[in-house]
């Protein structure tokens, strides 16, 4: 192997990385309008803003409904309260992901349990949930990983059988799809 560039060996890239994040004119615009306007944050919820990104952003995915908040974490969190998880139950959690995706769990006082990744995917592997299951299991609770996606076809078949909910955590898989559906549309 030769010398690492950290070291003094020669650099494979020599350009600098983008700056990040990245936004368009448009963008500015749009931001700078909320800004004019006043009316920050989406209070009163939702305002028209919020309310028409949400709804754009809906029907890019190819999903019914959409609420925009605040962040990814809180969306999960509300997702589960939506779904009537309550202290104790259990829910279904990849073993490698962001504290986005537990910390929401945690907060409801129920109790994540973590099933290992599919090494090809690094998501939830599906083939692993059945030994995780118990009389307290409530949900599942995927993340479609850096736009990888669990296998969704397996885990609702599991959810349906049991009859209960699946959460997606949509937070890498903007705009992603699986099998021609939007991410968490099907
Ligand atoms: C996999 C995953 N889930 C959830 C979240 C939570 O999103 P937020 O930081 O917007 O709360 C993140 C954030 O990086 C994430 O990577």
């Amino acid at each position: 192997m030769g010398k690492l560039a950290i070291t003094g060996g020669k650099p494979v890239r020599k350009k600098p990385f983008p700056i990040w994040p990245v936004y368009t004119q448009e963008e500015a615009r749009g931001l700078q309008k909320v800004l004019a306007s006043r009316n920050w944050g989406g209070y009163p919820f939702p305002n028209k803003i919020a309310d028409a990104f949400a709804q754009r952003f809906a029907r890019y995915h190819g999903a019914k409904y959409g609420v925009a908040v605040a962040s990814g974490t809180v969306a999960i969190e509300i997702a589960l309260k939506a779904a009537g998880i309550r202290p104790g139950d259990e829910v279904i959690v990849p073993a490698y992901t962001w504290e986005g995706t537990v910390g929401p769990v945690l907060m409801l006082n129920a109790v994540p349990v973590f099933v290992d990744v599919d090494p090809d995917t690094y998501c939830l592997d599906a083939k692993q949930i059945e030994k995780a299951l118990t009389p307290r299991t409530r949900a599942i609770l995927p993340v479609h990983l850096a736009m990888r996606f669990a296998d969704m076809d397996e885990i609702m078949r599991i959810a349906r059988e049991l009859k209960i909910v699946v959460i997606e955590d949509c937070a890498h898989a903007h705009g992603g799809k699986w099998r021609d559906k939007g991410a968490a549309s099907s």
